[in-house]
């Protein structure tokens, strides 16, 4: 589906890949089999409606969540750096929310000359219209919006003669488990050309006391962001899920080196999700896993590119060194 969204900025095209038939059918199956299983556990997509996006804008803004600074740093400091490398006239962004960092990016990119067009890529498709809508008002730019899951519709993304750089920020890449990234990055390097560049975002390993508090905050807006899927599942399925009844947890796990994110019932919960027909309980303490992040060493995030068919051509830490950018181009072609 393509539409001209808005007459007054004709220069803004949102092209949906998942429609509202879609999201539920893949909601219906995460949940069904998520909360079935064993250890039951939810992906991290669902997190993000309306009010979701709204809360982790608000985690952004936190004492505790140093990333988000850290990394527009990072983008103050180098952005010019950034562009000039990889002389792309297409900025894409992946999980691109409201893209509040990255217009420090389309900044240096319009200074540069080279601004034409910006591809901003999110399931949450409110949170991306309005985001560009507000892209193509402040720029002037071509703003082509894409609905769609970055597991299953990369192929999508347009093509640009003049090379693309293509940003995934915010180390929601440390939101995958390793298999999943391992896809991610190959599936992403198929669909690259010579003339493409890769910034990716991640959050490096560090104190796990600094890393425990960034996911458990004070003002407990991180507890409520993660409670809010519950919410999204009683919404959108019919459900009675008592958000009250859960704890948020966040620990470090050495081993795997990330945080992971839980939910754990207070007392015993019997509920029922009507759409699916499915009655859910939790015994006391039992838990719920909902989202991992992963924390990297710098070598390791420029095995897993190479691994994946992606060369580093240059990478940046902020001034305290929590966060790392990396650049990219693909390696598996000529250049
Ligand atoms: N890039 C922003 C937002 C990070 S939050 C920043 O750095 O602050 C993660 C974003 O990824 C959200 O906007 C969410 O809607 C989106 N997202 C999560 N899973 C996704 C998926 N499978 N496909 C596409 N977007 C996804
Ligand atoms: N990509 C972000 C991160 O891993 C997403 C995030 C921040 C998040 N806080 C969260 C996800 C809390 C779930 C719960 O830092």
């Amino acid at each position: 589906m393509t539409s001209s969204a808005d007459a007054v900025t004709p220069s803004i095209t949102v092209e949906a890949h998942i429609g509202p038939d879609d999201r539920r059918r893949a909601m219906e199956h995460d949940v069904r089999s998520g909360l079935t299983a064993p250890a039951k556990h939810l992906p991290p997509v669902w997190f993000y409606d309306e009010r979701g996006s709204i809360l982790f804008d608000e985690i952004t803004r936190l004492p505790e969540y140093y990333p988000t600074r850290a990394e527009r740093r990072i983008l103050q400091l180098h952005a010019d750096e950034i562009v000039a490398a990889a002389g792309a006239r297409t900025l894409v962004e992946l999980g691109s929310g409201t893209s509040e960092k990255t217009r420090l990016l389309l900044d240096a990119m319009q200074q540069a000359g080279l601004l034409e067009r910006m591809v901003p890529f999110d399931v949450s498709e409110e949170v991306l219209t309005a985001a560009a809508a507000d892209i193509a008002a402040t720029y002037g730019c071509e703003v082509h919006a894409v609905v769609g899951d970055f597991h299953r519709h990369l192929g999508t993304i347009p093509s640009a003669p003049g090379g693309r750089l293509v940003a995934f920020l915010g180390s929601t890449i440390g939101n995958l488990d390793p298999a999943q990234r391992a896809r991610f990055l190959a599936d992403l390097a198929a669909v690259t050309g010579p003339d493409d560049h890769l910034l990716l975002g991640t959050d490096l390993v560090k104190d796990p006391a600094r890393l425990v508090a960034a996911y458990d905050d004070a003002a407990g807006v991180t507890a409520e962001f993660n409670r809010n899927v519950l919410a999204v599942l009683n919404a959108e399925l019919d459900g009675d899920l008592d958000p009250a009844a859960f704890d948020h947890v966040a620990l470090w796990d050495p081993q795997n080196a990330w945080i992971e994110m839980r939910l754990r019932a207070t007392r015993p919960v019997s509920a029922r999700l009507a759409a699916l027909d499915l009655d859910v309980t939790f015994t006391e303490g039992e838990e719920l896993h909902t989202e991992i992040s992963s924390k990297f060493r710098p070598e390791q995030v420029g095995d897993e590119l190479a691994a994946a068919g992606f060369a580093v051509v240059a990478g940046w830490t902020d001034p305290d060194g929590d966060f790392l950018l990396t650049l990219a181009r693909p390696s598996s072609r000529p250049t």
